[in-house]
């Protein structure tokens, strides 16, 4: 099983940037847990983090030809990129948006994903454990749905 894990901006500020909303882990921590979880459900898994649009969309493409699932946390772009959205149904393979916060308890502006629609569901306020949960359900699906 293949799944492509996609952090979008800032997240490599992570241990850094607003510890009380992201939690103290660093990018390297939580890169570290998804592959240890990755190797124990048998699951091959390519990470990457991007700060530009065009270079999430580039790497939503590449998994047209590589990956069975998608694990993505858009960050800002959740909230107002259509590009991604059109990616993401573009390449037409399940995907599991994740959040490290709670968008639905934060400022209004974070409450909408234009992301999800396409999406199979959202994880969210979970911290690290928001991509964990999302490998379990990428391994499900693709159990289910393609085997
Ligand atoms: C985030 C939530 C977004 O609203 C925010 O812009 C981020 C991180 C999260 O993981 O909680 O950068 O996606």
């Amino acid at each position: 099983m293949r799944v492509r894990v996609i952090h979008g901006p800032n997240l490599n500020l992570l241990g850094k940037r607003d510890p009380e909303v992201y939690g103290s882990h660093t990018l390297d921590d939580i890169n570290a847990e998804i592959q240890t979880l990755a190797a124990q459900l048998n699951i091959e898994v390519r990470i990457s983090q991007h700060n530009s649009e065009g270079a999430i969309v580039d790497a939503i493409h590449e998994c047209a030809e590589w990956a069975e699932a998608i694990v993505i946390n858009p960050a800002a772009y959740t909230h107002y990129s259509i590009a991604i959205c059109d990616a993401l149904k573009a390449v037409r393979l399940p995907t599991i948006e994740v959040h490290l916060s709670n968008i639905h308890a934060r400022e209004e502006f974070r409450h909408k994903s234009v992301t999800a629609p396409v999406c199979i569901g959202q994880i969210a306020g979970f911290g690290v454990s928001s991509y964990l949960l999302a490998l379990h359900a990428a391994k499900d699906i693709i159990q289910k749905r393609w085997r």
